[in-house]
């Protein structure tokens, strides 16, 4: 692993201030990174210049420069769109443009157990290891296979998804709870790991612990929000999906030359899904979920000849050149890219799947393209036409949305079904002047034409990186969650940090991504033109300036700072239904190292970036991902890798069990009932 030794130095700058990925984020952040090209597509940088050198206002940098400029000229507040989710807005949802977020803020905190403020509670779910299935019993450390393993709750929970049943209804007592299993750690999961040596069982059972899980839950009793919430092992409903599931191929992509593998032939299906990161949902009522750092898995990019083409790709992609951090290709040869070199071509898609037809094969969209998808966030646009918001988590890569050539019916489910395999997938451009365009990737449009050496909308689709690059799309911060507001329609993306932006070589800083040393990150605020989600262009903001509130570069919309909770690196997003935006963090800042969090903060009137902290996790662990359920009285949190840095003999976390650690999915509700936040 000689490769990306060399290039995680500044990941591990971050450790006091930045909770560690033994395999997702410490890759991410350090092996792609030094294979950006350099000096290819636009940045904002040098228009940027331009732009503030006719300023009169910077007189302390660009970071205040830039926010007091925001806080003026460039403000959003233009034409709110009408139209939200069906799935994240209930129509019924009342259009309150300005709220309160009716609790006290609790302070950052470093102790071994989930902390929420007064007057709420959390309560642990589902944790790895949980039967979900009547067939397997209780979870037993020192007795794992990879057969029980799949009928267990997976490892590392991301992204979380509550699905109210019956399907199409508002209940919020019950439904189904949908959980991406991002990654697998074997220190923490194995009490005889050896890293350098792992054996087939071992990652037999880690393939087993990736995916997804479907399980049914309910609240029992206590009404208006207080009661228990539990799950039903026995329920029809409960499902695993893994890194072995097949699942189908489908969009412009399939069937392509590079899909093909010597265990599929015709490149139409593919042995399970990895590194499932956030999602989304349809108002269909079917689950996204977006294949992150694939990367993580593969090896021996160096061994293809170097006239290969593919060769380049895959370093764009930052594929691990020798071994793998993971050694998975020891027993599995689809992981040895010598061996198959097709294989990473089937990852790093965005992946559907019908929560509510236990036996439907998921199916892998080639249509909203291949990249490290963060998220999958789904708007109905006024046409009918369905828009996906899907950011590229790494550093000075992009910000896409896909919009549908067909419209959403919502009178025949079975209809919308493959709405997803044709369309056009654009990428973000961020103008200094406050203004955006959405550029699309299109086989024959601009650049992407055959004398440029593209042969094929599959290999633009495969390829979105590249076709970024050659379009000139705007370098970011790391592109993490994206949602729609389900009251204004505004957008907000999560930029969670990029420490690079402005060293040598690198893109320089711009409006978009104003800090050089961007350790803590940044939220950004877009209006698409006219309110329609599937619009061309947009006019877009600086929501928050992520730091300490004594930062003096931290921003958190214009909400004076002393009243501030400080917070870092922000991952995740939800809405509730008032259109408060809630926000899980993967690295708060702090001079000590303290547990990340929750935060939730108003976006419109009085309140707009009073943020506050409702939740602390635990030592080692991020918060991966929150979703409400259908009317906010139930929060469910992810809370993964908690104890990572560690290992299952020598701890550093012991949450939940007390003796070590698992990553669970927690319920936060609100003591006083009604809505979290109410
Ligand atoms: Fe898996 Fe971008 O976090
Ligand atoms: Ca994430
Ligand atoms: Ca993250
Ligand atoms: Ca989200």
């Amino acid at each position: 692993m000689s490769e990306p030794i060399g290039t995680r130095t500044d990941h591990l700058e971050l450790v006091e201030t930045q909770s560690v990925c033994r395999f997702s984020c410490r890759f991410n952040c350090g092996s792609l990174v030094s294979r950006v090209p350099k000096g290819e597509g636009e940045t904002f940088g040098s228009v940027l210049q331009r732009r503030l050198s006719r300023r009169s206002v910077l007189k302390v940098g660009l970071v205040a420069g830039a926010s007091a400029a925001l806080g003026s000229a460039l403000r959003l507040g233009d034409t709110p769109a009408a139209h939200a989710s069906p799935v994240t807005a209930p129509a019924a949802a009342p259009a309150a443009q300005a709220s309160v977020l009716n609790f006290t803020a609790i302070k950052p905190d470093t102790s071994d157990e989930v902390k929420v403020a007064e007057g709420y509670r959390s309560q642990v779910l589902l944790s790895w290891g949980d039967p979900l299935f009547t067939d397997v019993g209780a979870f037993d450390v020192n007795d794992q296979t990879a057969d029980a393993q799949a009928r267990r709750f997976g490892f590392n929970t991301d992204f979380v998804a509550y699905l109210p049943l019956p399907l199409g209804s508002k209940t919020a007592s019950e439904g189904l709870i949908w959980t991406n299993h991002e990654y697998t750690d074997g220190l923490m999961m194995f009490p005889d790991y050896d890293n350098k040596n792992p054996s087939k069982q071992q990652v037999d059972i880690e393939l087993a612990a990736h995916g997804a899980s479907i399980v049914f839950a309910r609240r029992n009793g206590g009404g208006n929000g207080g009661g228990e919430w539990t799950y039903d092992a026995g329920s029809t409903y409960n499902r695993r999906i893994t890194g072995t599931t097949p699942i189908r191929i489908s969009g412009p992509a399939a069937g392509d030359e590079w899909l093909k593998t010597s265990a599929d032939t015709a490149g139409l299906q593919v042995a399970g899904t990895l590194n499932n990161c956030g999602g989304g949902w349809t108002p269909w009522g079917t689950i996204l979920t977006a294949e992150e750092n694939f990367n993580q898995y593969f090896a021996n990019a160096d061994l293809l000849p170097a006239e290969d083409p593919r060769k380049k790709v895959h370093a764009r992609y930052g594929l691990p050149t020798a071994a793998s951090e993971r050694l998975w290709e020891i027993h599995h040869d689809r992981f040895d890219i010598s061996k198959e070199p097709n294989e990473p071509f089937r990852f790093g898609w965005v992946v559907e799947v019908d929560p509510y037809e236990p036996t439907s094969t998921p199916v892998k969209r080639t249509a909203l393209g291949r990249f490290k998808h963060e998220a999958a966030t789904t708007v109905v646009a006024p046409s009918g036409k369905v828009v996906v918001y899907t950011g590229d988590d790494e550093r000075f890569d992009y910000a896409y949305k896909f919009v549908t050539d067909g419209v959403y019916n919502p009178n025949d489910r079975a209809a919308n079904m493959g709405l997803l395999d044709s369309g056009t997938l654009y990428v973000a451009k961020f103008n200094d002047d406050g203004s955006g365009e959405w550029i699309p990737l299109v086989f024959g449009q601009g650049p992407l034409t055959t004398a440029n050496g593209w042969r094929s909308q599959a290999d633009v689709l495969i390829r979105a990186r590249q076709a970024g690059d050659a379009v000139g799309a705007a370098k970011m911060d790391r592109p993490e969650d994206i949602e729609a507001s389900p009251v204004t329609g505004k957008v907000y993306m999560a930029l969670t940090n990029n420490t690079q932006r402005g060293t040598e070589g690198r893109a320089a800083v711009d409006r978009a991504n104003p800090r050089a040393n961007n350790a803590f990150g940044h939220i950004i605020e877009w209006t698409e033109a006219g309110g329609d989600h599937a619009a061309l262009s947009f006019r877009w903001d600086i929501f928050m300036l992520c730091g300490r509130p004594d930062d003096e570069t931290a921003y958190f919309a214009g909400f004076p700072k002393d009243q501030v909770s400080p917070i870092g690196s922000p991952d995740n997003l939800a809405f509730d239904t008032r259109g408060n935006l809630w926000i899980a963090t993967d690295g708060q800042p702090a001079n000590v190292k303290v547990n990340d969090a929750i935060h939730g903060v108003p976006v419109e009137g009085a309140e707009r970036g009073h943020l506050k902290q409702l939740l602390s996790a635990v030592p080692g662990a991020e918060v991966a991902s929150l979703a409400f359920n259908a009317d906010d009285t139930a929060l469910f949190a992810s809370i993964q890798h908690p104890g990572e840095g560690g290992k299952l003999g020598a701890p550093t976390s012991v949450w939940p069990t007390g003796t070590y650690a698992r990553p669970s999915l927690v319920v936060v509700t609100n003591l006083r009932g009604g809505a979290v936040g109410a």
